[in-house]
């Protein structure tokens, strides 16, 4: 039972959240990615939904079951998320940017499977699109918020983040901290305001942390 079922306080929000990571294909069967597994995004959108939001989430490759009652674009590489989220971000109230994008790419996806050769192989890797930062340059209404997974000198590099991406709200989390980050089904998050208010949270399930996120979001929509 949700306890938050029937506190409809972000009716006629429209609001999207991306989620997941992204695979950088080296080859059609090797890619590029990272650990997150989406938890703490579908989280967000279930939560966001439940307070009568009309969701829309944007996700890279996970094992969750598609929520009920969201609208769901599935993406592989961050070039596929950034064209998702660049066409519905014109008519969106708030946008929450839980995804773990990968920074970089392979420069070349070989079409065909590469084979193995003697000695060791070198990848060139290029630059993938920051979608946050490119949000922060487009935003006029839109309420931005973004994740910031460091493993030191977590509020130092979150708030970096917020300033350079032009965001509203910062939400950070030590993936080295016990019970935080990714694969766990708990979080310990500090959400940092751009005006510089902090308040870290202390370990909770990823649900109540979504909650809890959208609390200190639902001042900011006023
Ligand atoms: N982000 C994004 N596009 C990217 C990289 C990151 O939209 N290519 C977003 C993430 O979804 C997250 C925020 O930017 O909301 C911060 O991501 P993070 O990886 O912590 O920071 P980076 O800016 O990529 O810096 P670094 O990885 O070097 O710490
Ligand atoms: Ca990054």
């Amino acid at each position: 039972m949700d306890l938050f079922l029937g506190k409809h306080d972000f009716a006629g929000k429209k609001i999207l959240v991306t989620a997941g990571p992204t695979r950088e294909y080296l080859d059609p069967i090797r890619f590029l990615t990272n650990r997150s597994t989406g938890t703490m995004g579908y989280s967000l959108a279930k939560a966001a939904a439940c307070r009568g939001a009309a969701v829309h989430l944007v996700t890279g490759p996970t094992c969750l079951a598609d929520p009920l009652g969201i609208k769901i674009t599935k993406v592989e590489s961050a070039r596929e998320m950034q064209a998702a989220v660049e066409e519905i971000f014109p008519e969106m109230d708030i946008v929450i940017k839980t995804a773990a994008v990968a920074d970089y790419r392979p420069k070349i996806t070989a079409n065909q499977k590469i084979k193995k050769k003697d000695g060791d192989l070198s990848l060139s890797l290029a630059r993938n699109p920051d979608i946050l930062l490119e949000l922060g340059r487009k935003k006029k209404h839109q309420i931005l918020v973004g994740f910031a997974a460091e493993t030191e000198s977590l509020l130092e590099y979150a708030q970096e983040k917020m300033i350079a991406k032009n965001l509203d709200l910062i939400v950070a989390n030590n993936i080295k901290e016990e019970g935080a980050g990714f694969g766990t089904t708990t979080n310990i998050v500090t959400i940092i305001t751009k005006e510089g208010q902090m308040h870290r949270l202390p370990q909770m399930t990823k649900i109540d942390t979504a909650h809890a996120i959208l609390d200190h979001l639902r001042m900011l929509a006023e």
